[in-house]
């Protein structure tokens, strides 16, 4: 395929473009390696990123870094099929249980005519219809549905009254209009758009990618960074994330044989970031202590106003914030989980890049966030990768280093997602392969034990059964950072069980929401002390929640404002604030991290990152 670019681009931009988009973890800054491609029609320069990632025998058949390279000249590249982005695995929702009342309502009617003894306006006949079906107060409508009004008005035909509370959306013979909606679950990493029947409630249609603005930084507070360093920075990530809500809805629309015309709705969730940026509200707020976002009550803007192409006087309604960095989603997650109304108290995680933790019951509840890194997304990790095709799911490692694993789909191994690096990491502990510090013992005799550039590594795939060409192996500096990841989560929980009056033998269930969540083995992740210790038949994955929570604010119009009363009663605890945050920290960097009665002693023996 022959693509033109205007300059500037680099390789991995223009791919994009291209429609042929590459791996990423990093978003673009040279340090995940996946964005290899074969250059043919040069010898291309090397950068220092390339020695950094590529084997200097694949430097000498052209790889190269396609985020470190410009396409500022005729060139051709090829695409090892190991590093094209595979398809996004769209994760399992958690059951959704709720009356379908949705607020977009199609009302069937029958306008009287006019006549000289009856000599009333075709907007006052019809709000007269409609008197008993209406809120409080006066029926509204935009003039682009005034100007459509005289024919059906003014006919013997049934019409259908599509409102939004009190607004009039359209007028209409067509029974299909405003019979579907749209709900969005815009993640950091992935998008995932739901098109759901508001009769039924059924979902007939859905489809995911990956974020885009994810070449502007892969976690959030490097997309905050793009947009303050940047005079036009929010009008792009707001471009981006549209166009790919746009483009989800097209497909999903065509797969399910639906107009996109016939949707008048679409509830969007995200983090406290996302949801700015989709809104185009600017994120410098969330740069610096006190985090404060600039709106966290629950939006209704035209969607036109955003560009979302659904029906013309459609609505993006946002459910409620709670801090700034508990958003939306954390919102959804919660109705979704139902943790409100549990009888017994319950722990929910969410498991991202940024980790959102609530725990209580009905009795109250109280929610942190605690920046986990993306090291649970595979991110930063020297074979991490998302839970795509070909990632490495689950690990075993017997007692003399046999490793046994399995992949997504089945195929040859590419990478680690993020189960399969807890798996990886909790089966070198429970093996004997890493010490309590997390330190990998040199000293055990095992072929899979190496030192490589002076760091320790343990091979999980050998180079012939691996799909990159080289080993897929845990380093020292991985289990770093799943260190300070998982001891992040757990310290954020101990804080909020204690600040409850919480303690772990009352605890009902630890829901885990999430791709992480979902596919992480409960064993392992309890093994390295991601959360606290409960029996293993207490933690259960629910799937999206987020995904679920948005879908139920778009069946039934009375769950917005559960969502806005459980915002607003949450008590939020800013981690940074509580002085025993970083001795428990500190504490959970063990593998396992309760107990440890002689912490100060070892603690100057984790490696720093
Ligand atoms: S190294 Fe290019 S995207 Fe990460």
């Amino acid at each position: 395929m022959i693509e033109t670019f205007k300059e500037g681009l680099t390789v991995a931009e223009a791919a994009e473009r291209a429609g042929a988009p590459l791996d990423s973890v990093c978003g673009g800054r040279g340090t995940c390696g996946r964005c290899r491609v074969m250059v043919t029609s040069e010898e291309a320069p090397i950068t220092e990123e390339d020695r950094k990632s590529i084997h200097p025998m694949d430097l000498k058949r052209g790889m190269r870094l396609a985020c470190r390279m410009k396409a500022n000249r005729d060139l051709v590249v090829e695409i090892p099929e190991e590093f094209a982005r595979a398809g996004q695995i769209i994760l399992e929702d958690s059951a959704i249980t709720v009356e379908i009342k949705p607020k977009i309502r199609r009302v069937p009617l029958r306008v009287p005519q006019p006549s000289l003894n009856y000599p009333v306006g075709d907007f006052e006949r019809l709000t007269k219809v409609l008197e008993d079906r209406l809120e409080k107060g006066q029926l509204l409508t935009s003039l682009s549905v005034l100007s459509s009004l005289p024919s059906l008005a003014r006919s013997d035909e049934n019409v259908f009254a599509v409102l939004r509370g009190n607004e009039l959306l359209d007028l209409t013979s067509d029974e299909t209009k405003g019979r579907y909606g749209v709900a969005v679950d815009v993640g950091t990493t992935t998008v995932v758009v739901y098109l759901m029947d508001l009769d039924s409630g059924e979902e007939i249609a859905v489809r995911s990618d990956m974020n885009p603005q994810i070449g502007h930084g892969d976690d959030v507070v490097s997309r905050i960074t793009f947009e303050m360093e940047h005079d036009s920075g929010s009008i792009v990530l707001q471009s981006l994330i549209v166009q790919c809500i746009n483009s989800l809805i097209d497909e999903s629309c065509i797969a399910a044989k639906v107009s996109r015309d016939d949707i008048y709705e679409v509830v969007a969730v995200g983090n406290t970031a996302m949801q700015h940026m989709l809104f185009g509200l600017g994120t410098s707020g969330l740069a610096f202590s006190p985090y404060v976002p600039v709106v966290a009550d629950p939006l209704d803007v035209k969607s036109r106003e955003l560009g979302i192409r659904i029906a013309r006087d459609g609505y993006v309604h946002s459910l409620p914030n709670v801090a700034g960095f508990v958003g939306a989603d954390h919102v959804a997650v919660l109705l979704a989980s139902r943790l409100s109304e549990s009888e017994e108290p319950r722990l929910v995680i969410d498991i991202g890049t940024n980790g959102e933790i609530s725990i209580g019951d009905s009795e109250g509840i109280a929610s942190t966030s605690c920046a986990a890194g993306p090291a649970f997304e595979g991110g930063n990790l020297k074979f991490g990768m998302r839970g795509t095709e070909g990632a490495i799911d689950h690990v075993s490692i017997s007692d003399d280093f046999d490793v046994k694993y399995t992949t997504i789909k089945g195929l040859k191994p590419r990478g680690l997602c993020g189960s399969g690096v807890v798996d990886a990491i909790a089966e070198m502990f429970r093996a004997g392969v890493i010490d309590m510090t997390g330190r990998i013992k040199e000293e055990l005799e095992s072929p899979n034990i190496q030192v490589k550039d002076g760091e320790s590594r343990f091979i999980l795939v050998t180079d012939k059964e691996s799909a990159i060409g080289e080993p897929i192996v845990i380093t020292q500096d991985d289990i770093v950072q799943i260190q300070y990841a998982k001891a992040a989560m757990y310290a954020g929980a101990s804080i909020l069980m204690e600040r409850m009056g919480i303690d772990v033998s009352e605890l009902d269930a630890i829901l885990l929401a999430g791709a992480f969540g979902n596919y992480v083995k409960p064993r392992s992740a309890r093994t390295m002390g991601l959360f606290p210790e409960v029996p293993l038949d207490r933690i259960v994955g629910i799937g999206n929640a987020a995904g679920s929570g948005a879908k139920m604010a778009l069946l039934n119009e009375d769950v917005r404002g559960k969502a806005l009363e459980l915002a607003r009663s949450i008590e939020y605890v800013e981690l940074a604030a509580q002085p025993q945050f970083e001795e428990r920290f500190y504490r959970a960097l063990y593998f396992p991290n309760y107990d440890m009665s002689s912490f100060p002693e070892v603690m100057s023996e984790i490696p720093s990152i």
